[in-house]
């Protein structure tokens, strides 16, 4: 009955591959910085909060939406409801905002990879000064893109899910040996428990706190790929006997322990070379370096590092880059490489625009903020929010609980123990909080 006869060849296979799509600068870049400009530890509580009230219930209800349906992100909500495939169009859209950052940032880290190599110096001034530069940031953005956009044409993501097997827990080992690192600096410990330990009297006004709320948010549904139809198309794959509601507490597990390492390899850093922890999308890159430059080996590690990072926004990119691409392909008479070729020269023009906007030229805004936060800002506050919130609509009244709990359950042959939990959160705590958070920050915005 299914229309996708393709198939994940393993659980770890399905597994690596959605976490692949997940992990990325996400984890990564994003993490650390977004709680660094958030209060820290009060963000980390609510982030983790919010994983468990929209984070899991969501990701269960676009796998078994995928699953059931089989077929991509807007045939599939078609067929649940035939009026209801908008639910799952928000993907084209957001990939390409999520893609025009997200290449800019792949070209830094390329950029770094091989500054790593020639061994330049990367002072705490470094990234301010490469960011803004006009021209090279372009050139390694455009790199990016090239990989991304050859990878997806030659139809080799198979072979990239083999690799991403050894290199995420590569990544892992990695990530966690710098933490190990971070953590013995002089001073490490303020930025533990900046992280870690929650201090609410920094809260000063309702509109900080929702803020707090707002970033914590929008970094679920960007962190796991949620709201954009990507792992309804994921699910698809899936095999029937799979467990999803297991797979789904694996792939946010694996997720968010990633999110957090990250954090506790960059933070205490942060504090210990007295760097400012609101500093923003340079942390990571100003960071690590001075990190590695104390190690002994630090350049051969932190060419390493660099490596694995550019390959946790690889496996990411290149799905990101697949949404827009199936999408155009079913729909028009392109070919996929043309296809590829083409919407990947539509994201290198926004890109370019996004990384003039970070220093090049700082009158590219839109409102009080650069178009490169104004790409993060439409993507994860507003569509992937808006994507969820009907998600949640879609599986919770529409589709029904009982439908999905049957898929959930794989028919009742497994225990769907939290099949309440499910609908409370899915029917009403998940579209509520995503409603007021929206409607409250917006409206504070505007
Ligand atoms: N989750 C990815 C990361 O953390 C980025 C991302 C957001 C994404 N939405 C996506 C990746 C959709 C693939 C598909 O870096």
């Amino acid at each position: 009955m299914k229309a996708n006869k393709e198939q994940w060849s393993s659980k770890f296979g399905f597994i690596m591959a959605a976490a692949g799509s997940a992990i990325g600068l996400g984890n990564l870049w994003k993490f650390p910085y977004i709680a660094g400009t958030s209060g820290g530890a009060v963000f980390v509580v609510v982030y983790i909060i919010f994983l468990l009230l929209l984070g899991i219930p969501i990701l269960l209800s676009e796998l078994a939406i995928g699953r059931f349906a089989g077929s991509n992100a807007i045939d599939s909500c078609a067929k649940i409801h035939p009026k209801w495939g908008f639910a799952g169009a928000f993907g084209v859209i957001g990939a390409f905002g999520v893609m025009s950052g997200y290449c800019v940032v792949g070209g830094w880290v390329i950029k770094y990879i091989i500054n790593s190599f020639t061994d330049t110096n990367m002072g705490a001034d470094y990234f301010t000064e490469y960011s803004s530069k006009s021209f090279e940031p372009i050139l390694w953005m455009a790199v990016f893109l090239i990989i991304t956009c050859l990878i997806v044409t030659g139809g080799v993501s198979n072979g990239i899910e083999k690799v991403s097997s050894v290199l995420l827990p590569t990544l892992v080992v990695f990530l966690f040996g710098i933490m190990i690192y971070s953590l013995t600096l002089p001073n490490a410990i303020e930025g533990v428990k900046f992280f870690l330990v929650p201090d609410f009297s920094e809260i000063t006004s309702f509109s900080d706190f929702m803020t707090i709320l707002f970033n914590a948010m929008g970094q679920v549904f960007f962190s796991l790929s949620l709201g954009m139809g990507t792992l309804i198309t994921y699910g698809s794959y899936l095999p029937e006997d799979n467990n999803l509601a297991s797979s789904t507490i694996t792939i946010v597990t694996l997720d968010t322990l990633i999110a957090i390492v990250s954090g506790l390899a960059i933070l205490p850093a942060v504090f210990s070379f007295g760097f400012e922890p609101t500093e923003g999308f340079g942390l990571m890159f100003r960071t690590l370096p001075a990190v590695f430059s104390q190690m002994s080996g630090g350049t051969v590690i932190a060419a390493l590092f660099f490596i694995l990072v550019l390959f946790a926004a690889l496996t990411s990119s290149i799905s990101l880059l697949e949404v827009i691409v199936s999408w155009v392909c079913t729909n028009t008479r392109l070919t996929r490489a043309w296809a590829a070729a083409i919407i990947s020269a539509l994201i290198f023009i926004a890109g370019c625009f996004a990384s003039l906007s970070v220093g090049a030229i700082p009158d590219i805004k839109v409102g009080s903020i650069s178009l490169f936060e104004f790409f993060s800002f439409f993507t994860d506050k507003i569509i992937m929010p808006l994507g969820g919130f009907f998600i949640c609509i879609l599986t919770g009244y529409v589709w029904g609980i009982d439908k999905a709990a049957k898929e959930i359950s794989n028919n009742g042959r497994l225990k769907f123990a939290m099949k309440k939990l499910f609908s409370v959160t899915v029917r009403y705590i998940a579209p509520f909080l995503i409603a007021v958070i929206f409607v409250t920050s917006i409206a504070d915005i505007a």
